[in-house]
C-alpha cells in the first residue's frame, strides 16, 4: 500500500474510534493506540527511511498535519466528554422529591379513635370485653329473654354449647358492673359478628362503640345532654340531633337516635332516603332488670347506655357508599385516609 493510501486508512480508523469513546479514559486509549510512541502513526512516520528524500517531505508533512489534527482532535473530545460528566453530576434542586410512602391508620381506627376521645374528654374511660361470649353476657343479663329474635341460633354465630360470637358490645356493660360500683362512666368500643348476607350496607363484623354512665342520680336530660355534645364535637356545631322512641329489652324507655343530614342538612337527599334525619345510634336509660342482674341493689341507681355502629358513622362522615370496602384490604382506598 502507498504511505499516502496508509496514512488515509489510519485517518479513517482514528475517527472510527473515536466516535465510540464515551470517557477520558476511552481516549487516553486512542491517543496511545495512534500518536503514542508505539502508536500507528509514529509507526507510518518510522518506517518512511526506505523512501526518497522528495517522498519523505512529502508524507512526513501530511502526517505531522495528521498528528496535530488528532491531537487536537483528542483535546477537543476530552474536553466534551468532562463536560458532560460534569451535567450528569449536578443535583437539579427543582425535581420533584422522591416521595416515601408511609402507613396510615385504617378509616375505621380513626372514626373509633375519634368517637373514644370525644367520650373521654367528658370523662368515660375505656373497657373492652370478650368477642367470645356466653349466652349470658350477650342476652340473659340485658333482659334478653329465650324466644327474642336475636336469640335464636341460626341468626347467630354459635360456637360451642353456650358460647357465640357476640352479636352488640353491650355484653362489656355487664362485665364492667359486674366489676364495680357506681359512679360508672365507660365507654366499650369492639367488634361485634352477625350472620346477615354481605352487600353494601351489611356485613357479618362490624364495630360498635358502646357506653354507659350509672350513678345515685343519672337522668334521661344527662343522656340527651352527653349525646347532644358527642353529636356537635363529632359532626360540627350546627348539627341538630333528636330522640326516636323505640324498644330495646335493655333500656327503658328507650330511643333511637338520629343527626340532621350531614349531606343535605335536613332538607331530604338521596342518603337520609328523602327523610332530612340519619339514625346513628340506640339509647335508653338502664333497666332495672339489668341492674338486678349484676347484683346492684334494688332501686338504688339509674343510669342511662348506648351502642352505636362504627362503619355507619365512618361512611357518613367520608362519603363511603359500600361498606365492603373496609374489609377488602385495597391499598388504593386505604391510602386515602391521611
Ligand atoms: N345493642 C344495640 C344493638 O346492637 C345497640 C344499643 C341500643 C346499645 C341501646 C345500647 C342501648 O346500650 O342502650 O343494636
Amino acid at each position: 500500500m502507498a504511505f499516502a493510501d496508509k496514512l488515509e486508512q489510519v485517518k479513517k480508523d482514528f475517527e472510527k474510534d473515536c466516535a465510540s469513546c464515551a470517557s477520558a479514559k476511552d481516549l487516553e486509549e486512542v491517543k496511545v493506540k495512534y500518536i503514542g510512541r508505539k502508536g500507528l502513526l509514529t509507526g507510518v512516520l518510522r518506517s518512511l527511511s526506505e523512501l526518497s528524500v522528495e517522498e519523505k517531505k512529502e508524507i512526513g508533512r501530511k502526517a505531522n498535519i495528521l498528528k496535530n489534527e488528532f491531537t487536537r482532535k483528542l483535546e477537543e473530545l476530552k474536553e466534551r466528554v468532562i463536560e458532560a460528566g460534569e451535567k450528569a453530576a449536578r443535583v437539579d434542586v427543582t425535581l420533584p422529591g422522591i416521595r416515601r410512602r408511609t402507613g396510615n391508620l385504617h378509616p375505621l381506627t380513626l372514626t373509633m379513635s375519634r368517637i373514644n376521645e370525644i367520650f373521654v374528654s367528658m370523662g368515660f374511660r375505656i373497657a373492652e370485653g370478650p368477642e367470645i361470649e356466653s349466652e349470658f353476657y350477650n342476652f340473659e343479663a340485658l333482659n334478653i329473654p329465650l324466644d327474642h329474635p336475636s336469640r335464636d341460633a341460626f341468626d347467630t354465630f354459635y360456637i360451642e354449647g353456650e358460647y357465640l360470637l357476640r352479636s352488640h358490645t353491650s355484653n362489656v356493660q355487664i362485665r364492667v358492673m359486674q366489676e364495680q360500683q357506681p359512679p360508672v362512666q365507660v365507654i366499650m368500643p369492639g367488634r361485634v359478628y352477625r350472620p346477615d348476607a354481605v352487600d353494601a350496607t351489611h356485613s357479618f363484623m362490624f364495630h360498635q362503640v358502646e357506653g354507659l354512665m350509672v350513678d345515685d342520680d343519672i337522668k334521661f336530660s344527662d343522656l340527651k345532654g352527653v349525646l347532644s355534645a358527642f353529636c356537635r364535637s363529632m359532626f360540627g356545631e350546627d348539627i341538630k340531633m333528636r330522640l326516636r322512641p323505640h324498644f330495646f329489652p335493655f333500656t327503658e324507655p328507650s330511643a333511637e337516635v338520629d343527626i340532621s343530614c350531614i349531606i343535605c342538612g335536613g332538607e331530604g337527599c338521596r342518603v337520609c332516603s328523602g327523610k332530612g334525619w340519619l339514625e346513628i345510634m340506640g339509647a335508653g336509660m338502664v333497666d332495672p332488670t339489668v341492674f338486678e342482674a349484676v347484683g346492684y341493689p334494688r332501686g338504688k341507681y339509674t343510669g342511662f347506655a348506648f351502642g352505636m355502629g362504627v362503619e355507619r358513622i365512618a361512611m357518613l362522615l367520608y362519603g363511603i357508599e359500600d361498606i365492603r370496602l373496609f374489609f377488602e384490604n385495597d391499598v388504593r382506598f386505604l391510602r386515602q385516609f391521611r
